[in-house]
């Protein structure tokens, strides 16, 4: 049998794993407001029993332990080696949570454990998101709740859309499948309520959370510009994007996406608008 979601496990155990390792402490700064957003959604209460799905690095995990506290237990599933890894190593000795290398879609999960399933930012890859939600509401009791949190779509993320836009002309366009899976998959509202009803979720909500982060940082505006190339350059979907290009179209990528920034640079950093979805929902109570 082919494997399920082969193509995000190779990803996410090869180059965007490594890179999101390396660039773990600010991704989990940029990312932190969102998932409490998320986190606050769930409403975890003491001694309850959280699956947090895509888990990364572990920071969600982590937050989430500290309010379930040592009653409760958090499982943190992720199909990386090298972020399992990460979350294995930051995670304190004495917190409520167990990390585990697995694809969260198909691999075995306790039946009727657990009382959320959350999520922050890792619920857009799978291959067939319909039947992955199915199998990982097996895992939830009788009423359980789903908090998570997934982006809206490019053309409301500047982070992405400007960059973007940037190296049309440079790099020969693509036209990607908005719904293939990636992080921009969960950008259409309907979609999300679709995929979830057809799993058998119910009480669905799903509503627009914005907020403005540094994407890129530094003494100067031009390291700031600079920091926000980096950061493109490194995660998410420009980096994709220009992994296979000549050294060339990188110099003038390079150069179109710093102007791009250079247009939101303040004294130190680059403020950018990120456009998320608070998604809710409940596994009937029977
Ligand atoms: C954008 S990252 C978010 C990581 C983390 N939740 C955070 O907020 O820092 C998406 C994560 O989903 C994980 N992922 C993708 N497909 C998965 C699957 N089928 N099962 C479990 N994890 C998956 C990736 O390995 C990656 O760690």
């Amino acid at each position: 049998m082919a494997q399920h979601n082969a193509g995000q496990v190779a990803d996410w155990n090869g180059q965007s794993g490594e890179r999101w390792v390396a660039n773990q402490a600010r991704l989990d700064a940029m990312a932190a407001m969102f998932g409490q957003a998320a986190i606050e959604a769930a409403a975890p209460a003491t001694g309850e029993r959280v699956l947090d799905i895509g888990c990364g690095a572990g920071a969600s995990s982590l937050a989430l332990a500290a309010r379930v506290g040592a009653g409760g237990h958090v499982l943190g599933v992720d199909i990386s080696e090298p972020l399992i890894g990460r979350a294995r190593a930051l995670a304190p000795q004495d917190i409520p949570v167990q990390f585990r290398v697995a694809d969260a879609g198909s691999a075995e999960l306790p039946e009727g454990a657990f009382d959320i399933l959350f999520s922050r930012f890792g619920v857009m890859f799978f291959d067939d998101p319909t039947a992955a939600f199915a199998h990982m509401r097996r895992a939830l009791k009788p009423g359980a709740r789903v908090a998570f949190v997934c982006w809206r779509g490019m053309a409301e993320n500047d982070w992405v859309r400007l960059p973007m836009d940037a190296i049309k002309g440079i790099v020969p366009p693509t036209a990607p499948d908005p719904e293939a899976p990636g992080p921009f998959s969960f950008g259409d509202r309907g979609r999300v309520g679709r995929i979830l009803t057809a799993a058998g979720f119910t009480n669905i909500a799903i509503a627009p959370f914005d907020a403005s982060v540094p994407f890129g940082e530094g003494a100067t505006r031009d390291a700031a510009i600079d920091d926000a190339v980096k950061m493109t350059f490194e995660v998410g979907p420009l980096s994709r994007v220009l992994a296979d290009q000549p050294d060339d179209i990188r110099a003038r990528a390079s150069a179109a996406v710093r102007a791009a920034f250079a247009g939101r640079a303040g004294e130190r950093s680059v403020m950018i608008d990120r456009a998320t979805w608070i998604v809710t929902a409940r596994n009937p109570a029977s």
